[in-house]
């Protein structure tokens, strides 16, 4: 897709199609050029309601609001349904509500480039995709005059964003056979290759050498062999350092305490995390932005056998904790638990974020479309909250540790069970696990990110179409983004 900017007015642009977004109570008044004909259709300008004018080339959608995150999702919503049509290019103007305020403008490529998205590489007949131009106008709906400078760019990081998100959710929508840890290793290298990122990978005779017990003991009935992946963007002077780790089951069957079948279908989602990092690595890359950010994915694979790892077995993870495993299905914090060990041993971070699709309790607890973010103080889960819900078009919540939880983790035998006691609190509990791998330098600068839910989309909603979302890469772009500015925990006035 090509994005074009231009002062010209929309009239006088040349375009198959026209774009025109229904702002709540705009069809109250006279503003809405069609009204008449957009009544007749029995169009009323609801949130993500649409209606296509074929006689004289108008789209029109329905938005709630002309907030950032608003636009961004019904830009997804008319993007699917213009799918199947044959117009080639298309106008519309930015819909800016501040002058300087580019969110809104950010919002609306990034919606038509991730709403545009389909994951093909296995149909034979491939979608028809034919709009390629689209072309926004300056022409302001508010009437006041827009810098371009600062126009161009936001359409530059929503491309790069929008396509990152892309580029993870190819990742998670790969199947297993064709995905496992040593193709994601090799994608890592490529990717470094290409956004020139530093790339260091752990093979299994490394990773036994770090003495990550734990996830070597996930990994061992599994016929792939397990990676360490470590990618780093080391720009001069970085206002901060961050690492980010993410979760890379290429496949979670459970394991020995196997999953039920309807429970393992869609498990290829296990790779989310990891599949997180890579992308939120290209993007910050790209765009060259001056925070040291290091990613960490372990890849593994869950899988059953006469060498797999058993319920009642108990490992030692690479910081010496002991952990009695009591259900090997709740792999993902012992794979976390030493890639977070090897993170922390590696760097001395300013922020450290770990993304997971940990739980399936956390999409009990806060539902399909919300990340749960934990830590053990506010600093850092809000700086992940801030980022999400205003700014990125994700929503994230916070779920509080308690020691009360905290109980509910003792083993008898070794230093903590892999599972909580009770069947409650489980994302809570999954948290405050990995807090235990977490150091004292670390301790107030971690959250962790469970991303069950919103990883992987059942129905379509927003700009999220069916399949893998690429939740967190947006959130950690845009967290990244602004701990550049300075401006870390501060919520932007200008993005609600
Ligand atoms: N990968 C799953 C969590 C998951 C479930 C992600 C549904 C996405 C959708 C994780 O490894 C898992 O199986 N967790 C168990 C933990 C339990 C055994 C304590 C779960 O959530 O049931
Ligand atoms: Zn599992
Ligand atoms: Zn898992």
């Amino acid at each position: 897709m090509n994005f074009k900017l231009t002062e010209k007015k929309v009239s006088e642009i040349k375009s198959d199609l026209e774009i025109i977004i229904v702002i709540k109570g705009d069809l109250d008044h006279n503003s809405v050029k069609d009204k008449d004909s957009l009544i007749k259709a029995g169009f009323s300008g609801e949130h993500e309601e649409s209606c296509l004018l074929i006689e004289n080339n108008r789209f029109y959608i329905g938005s709630d609001s002309i907030k950032s995150t608003d636009i961004r999702a019904i830009m997804g919503v008319a993007m699917r349904s213009l799918q199947g049509t044959t117009f080639k290019s298309a106008k519309v103007l930015t819909y800016m509500s501040h002058p300087k305020c580019t969110a809104v403008l950010r919002g609306m490529v990034e919606g038509i480039i991730l709403g545009n998205y389909t994951f093909d590489r296995y149909k034979s007949k491939k979608s028809t995709k034919n709009l390629i131009d689209i072309i926004i106008s300056m022409e302001e709906y508010h009437g006041f005059s827009l810098d371009k400078d600062s126009c161009q760019r936001a359409i530059d990081n929503a491309i790069i964003t929008a396509n990152a998100t892309n580029y993870t959710r190819d990742i998670v929508n790969t199947p297993p056979e064709d995905f496992y840890p040593k193709v994601m290793a090799k994608m890592a290298k490529k990717l470094s290759k290409k956004s020139s990122l530093e790339c260091k990978i752990l093979k299994k005779k490394d990773i036994e050498s770090e003495d990550m017990n734990a996830l070597l003991a996930v990994s061992r009935a599994s016929r792939h062999k397990p990676r360490v992946i470590h990618l780093a963007h080391k720009p001069e002077n970085p206002k901060a350092v961050i690492s980010i780790i993410g979760k890379g089951l290429t496949y979670d069957s459970g394991g020995l305490s196997l999953k039920p079948a309807d429970f393992m279908v869609n498990m290829k989602l296990d790779k989310s995390g990891g599949s997180a990092v890579m992308g939120i690595m290209k993007a910050i890359s790209e765009m060259n932005i001056s925070v040291e950010v290091h990613g960490f994915i372990g890849a593994v694979e869950n899988m059953i056998g006469g060498d797999a790892y058993k319920p009642d077995d108990v490992l030692i993870a690479k910081n010496g904790k002991s952990i009695e495993v009591k259900n090997t299905d709740a792999e993902g914090r012992l794979v976390l638990a030493d890639v977070l060990c090897y993170a922390q041993q590696e760097v001395k971070a300013d922020y450290i974020f770990d993304m997971a699709t940990l739980t399936g309790a956390c999409v009990v607890g806060v539902g399909n479309y919300t990340i749960g973010v934990m830590g053990n103080t506010k600093m850092a889960s809000d700086m992940v909250v801030n980022a999400s819900n205003k700014i990125s078009g994700e929503m994230a919540t916070k779920l509080d540790f308690n020691r009360y939880l905290g109980r509910t983790i003792k083993s008898n035998i070794a230093d903590m069970s892999n599972i909580s006691n009770t069947r409650y609190g489980g994302a809570v509990t999954a948290g405050m696990f990995l807090s235990n791998f977490i150091d004292e330098h670390h301790e107030d600068r971690w959250a962790h990110l469970d991303i069950a839910g919103p990883a992987f989309v059942e129905h379509a909603w927003g700009e999220n179409p069916e399949g893998a979302s690429g939740s967190g890469v947006r959130t950690m772009i845009k967290l990244i983004e602004k701990v550049s500015r300075g401006d870390g925990h501060i919520v932007e006035v200008c993005d609600s």
